[in-house]
């Protein structure tokens, strides 16, 4: 039985925090899920972390089906999450459901994620529920907003963190079961937590979400450059390099094959 985002309330009524990752491939995926990750998020930091983009801006909707399908393929367990790209769901509700409807049907993946709150985010989520499309929303630091939020911590005025907490309100209302924060202040994502039932998934939000979400290539220490509140695991630049040239010394050296 794979993770269901009634599992995800269960969970928060529980008290037991919720684990999410990205992934963008089979072979991660398939890793990550066997390590036990409950949220698989095949985020359009896809665009930066493998295709290599400058923003999220410029990713398709063809682009994130494709790794998507591959995502699918390598998970048995975790609730498979992916974003809508930058303008495959702003136009307009019927725009969305097009869009999201692709994502469920071509992919096979659960649920759909989309940046910001209200009056038309809420609007739109309310109408892709109603159709039985399960959505994350997403708050505060909206990468795909970054021309006019920059990559800065969101909610720092009191007008700011009222209005991020009329957003989260809004989208629970309209029937998104979790709600990614991104990087806010600890004390607005925890009160936010509080006020609502469904479970908020932090990334740069501090330790009182109900959960945490990491780009894996960060976790992996794999990307260029990583923002501040993301925390490195491995360091697989560094790995990768060394086995690279111990590979590339041995060839050269007439030493591999043996
Ligand atoms: O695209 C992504 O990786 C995301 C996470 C940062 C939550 O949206």
């Amino acid at each position: 039985m794979s993770v269901t985002t009634h599992q995800l309330i269960q969970w928060k009524q529980q008290q037991r925090p919720i684990v999410a990752l990205t992934a963008y491939d089979y072979a991660i995926a398939q890793l990550i899920d066997l390590a036990g990750v409950d949220i698989i998020l095949v985020g359009d930091s896809l665009a930066m972390t493998v295709l290599g983009y400058e923003t999220t801006l410029p990713l398709t909707l063809d682009e994130i089906l494709h790794h998507a399908k591959a995502v699918r393929r390598g998970v048995k367990q975790g609730l498979i999450v992916v974003d809508l790209p930058f303008l495959t769901y702003q136009e307009s509700p019927q725009q969305a459901m097009h869009s999201a409807g692709r994502v469920l049907k071509e992919t096979g993946a659960q649920a759909v994620k989309l940046e910001g709150g209200y009056p038309a985010m809420a609007a739109t989520v309310s109408q892709l529920t109603s159709a039985g499309i399960p959505v994350m929303g997403h708050v505060g630091l909206t990468p795909q907003s970054v021309h006019q939020l920059g990559y800065k911590k969101q909610g720092k005025t009191a007008q700011a963190a009222d209005r991020i907490i009329a957003e989260s309100i809004a989208l629970q209302e309209a029937g998104a079961f979790a709600i990614v924060l991104e990087h806010i202040p600890a004390d607005l994502a925890a009160q936010i937590t509080q006020k609502l039932t469904i479970p908020t998934i932090g990334i740069g939000a501090g330790p009182h979400c109900d959960g945490q979400v990491l780009v894996t290539s960060d976790l992996l220490g794999l990307s260029e450059k990583q923002p501040p509140f993301a925390k490195a695991y491995a360091n697989l630049r560094e790995t990768i390099t060394q086995a690279v040239k111990d590979y590339s010394l041995e060839v050269r050296e007439s030493k591999f094959p043996e």
